[in-house]
């Protein structure tokens, strides 16, 4: 079945035989804090489709949102309890069609996030399971007898701390939860589980939706004689939750099966994209684009945001990357997102501007974070305060996620021109300075720092989707060249804090600067050595 949606005429006719999802920008939206436009603190889709003409201007070619289902939101929609509807925090059915409309208008893709690991246990069918041990769904959700002494009937762990089980009194059993206890995990083995799930993508494919990003693709099967996992030797005490190696609870061999089924609903329709959310070493991590074009499309990549901010580790990790995609796939890069501390909190203001042009001349799909291209920082709020289960389940640990998801900074207006309303998360306090209305337009910002990058990287192919090849460099620089169809450019990028050049032996370099993370350094004539200022990153065109 093809939708009929004229995506033909989206084609960006510079990027040949390449695909939206291939040469595209992603931009994900964390809808409760991206623009609110009924004033009553939270987000909308509304507020999304009044911003989309900024989006445009940045040119992003989709926008990924996270969930915009009805949820009792104990973990903020991703304990969805209605997966066909819209919450009326967000909206109605009719917003959403005028948004996908106004999106589709602009050439801009919409993927949707679907949580197909767990349910809310304010989900019918948690509801109907929980009911009786007879009920007909009771093998839609993982319900297990207590061990011998009564206790769980194992030692696995929740992401959100503590036992990954708990005990029902009404029908005396245990059900596996994997994040919060209001989330708990449905059983995929079980084949109506699967149809409905599958029936999900449909309804949402049939109303015009691009793709999904699948939560926490990684954990939907678990071990069926559900062994303990063993302890990990090496804990550092970071996070309760890797005190065990979970090998019994993740990456299991079936998971491909229930990949391979979503990619087979994607493939009934034209030109959809599925990205997936897995964090795994990267060996593991691309076994997802499964064997023939049978996994996701997109595994998401997090090593940028995992790994240690030092380029010769992160020219380690992207050589790494590049030599382990199977023939075909299609690679991705991630910076930050709703679940970590944002890139200009981790690495600081300067270093930021780095990331941005690494992020963007990468080969593979790049997905930014809302409020990245404005250099957004991370608003330190008290634990005590957090809104996030992870931190209340977890004091002391430093895991919440409060401040990497707090409103958009749009103008210096009351509440950032967020909304007119009391935000339900705090604007940062240096928003008057730093927001969307400052940042347009000013050479210097991040902002034009990101649109420049978007812009260059729809006009030049090579930086899209041309061949990447690593650069020999020492120290604090990385650097590779892209190229296609003869037109080649090299990237350079100083990770610390004092000038460096590069002079690769072998290469010869002759071209221009025609980006640089300094604006004053731009068009500046290389002959032989790139010199980088510090904390400079630069795009030469190589003659
Ligand atoms: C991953 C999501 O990104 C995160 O925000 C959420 O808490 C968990 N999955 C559980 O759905």
């Amino acid at each position: 079945m093809a939708a009929a949606s004229g995506h033909a005429v989206w084609l960006n006719p510079k990027m040949g035989k390449y695909l939206w999802w291939q040469y595209g920008v992603i931009y994900q939206i964390y809808p409760r804090s991206f623009m609110d436009a009924d004033g009553d603190g939270v987000g909308d889709l509304r507020g999304i489709t009044n911003r989309l003409d900024y989006l445009a201007q940045l040119r992003v070619d989709a926008i990924w949102l996270a969930p915009i289902y009805p949820s009792p939101m104990n973990d903020f929609g991703y304990d969805v309890s209605d997966y066909t509807a819209i919450h009326p925090m967000f909206g109605t059915v009719a917003d959403f069609d005028r948004m996908i409309e106004a999106a589709h208008a602009r050439g801009i893709r919409v993927i949707l996030d679907l949580v197909p690991n767990h349910t809310s246990d304010d989900h019918p069918w948690f509801r109907e399971s929980r009911s009786s041990r007879r009920s007909l769904k009771r093998d839609w959700y993982i319900w297990h007898e207590p061990a011998p002494d009564g206790g769980p009937p194992n030692n696995w762990l929740s992401e959100f701390g503590g036992s990954a089980w708990e005990w029902d009194v009404k029908t005396q059993q245990y059900y596996l939860h994997t994040f919060h206890r209001s989330q708990p995990d449905l059983n995929w083995r079980t084949p109506d589980v699967q149809e409905a799930m599958l029936d999900v993508m449909r309804f949402w494919f049939d109303r015009g939706v691009d793709g999904f990003r699948v939560d926490v693709m990684w954990h939907l099967i678990k071990d069926d004689q559900i062994r303990n996992n063993p302890l990990n030797p090496d804990y550092d005490g970071s996070h309760p939750y890797r005190r065990l190696i979970p090998i019994y609870q993740e990456d299991r061999p079936e998971v491909a099966d229930i990949v391979a089924m979503m990619r087979g609903v994607a493939d009934e329709y034209e030109e959809r994209t599925l990205l997936g959310e897995i964090y795994l070493p990267i060996e593991r991590l691309v076994a997802y684009y499964g064997p023939d074009g049978r996994g996701v499309h997109l595994p998401h990549n997090f090593h940028l945001l995992t790994e240690p901010w030092e380029a010769r580790r992160l020219a380690e990790v992207i050589d790494a990357y590049e030599r382990a995609l199977p023939a075909g796939a299609w690679p991705n890069w991630v910076l930050s997102n709703h679940d970590f501390p944002r890139i200009a909190t981790r690495v600081g203001p300067e270093q930021a501007r780095v990331a941005a042009m690494l992020l963007l001349t990468l080969r593979g799909t790049p997905t930014i974070y809302y409020g990245d291209e404005i250099g957004m920082v991370d608003v330190a709020i008290p634990e005590e305060s957090m809104q996030d289960p992870k931190a209340q389940n977890m004091p002391g640990f430093g895991l919440g996620r409060d401040g990497a998801r707090t409103p958009m900074q749009w103008t210096a207006g009351p509440h950032a021109g967020f909304s007119v309303g009391a935000p339900w998360l705090p604007v940062a306090d240096d928003y008057a300075r730093s927001n969307v209305e400052v940042n347009l337009g000013a050479d210097g910002s991040m902002l034009t720092l990101y649109q420049r990058l978007t812009t260059l990287r729809r006009s030049e192919r090579a930086l899209a989707t041309g061949s990447y090849a690593a650069v020999p460099a020492a120290g604090d620089v990385l650097s590779y060249l892209r190229e296609e169809e003869g037109r080649r450019f090299l990237v350079a990028l100083n990770f610390g804090g004092t000038r460096a050049s590069l002079a690769p032996p072998g290469l010869r370099l002759l071209g221009e600067v025609i980006e640089s993370t300094h604006p004053r350094r731009r068009r500046k004539t290389i002959d032989g050595v790139v010199e980088l200022d510090a904390h400079e990153g630069v795009v030469v065109r190589l003659a």
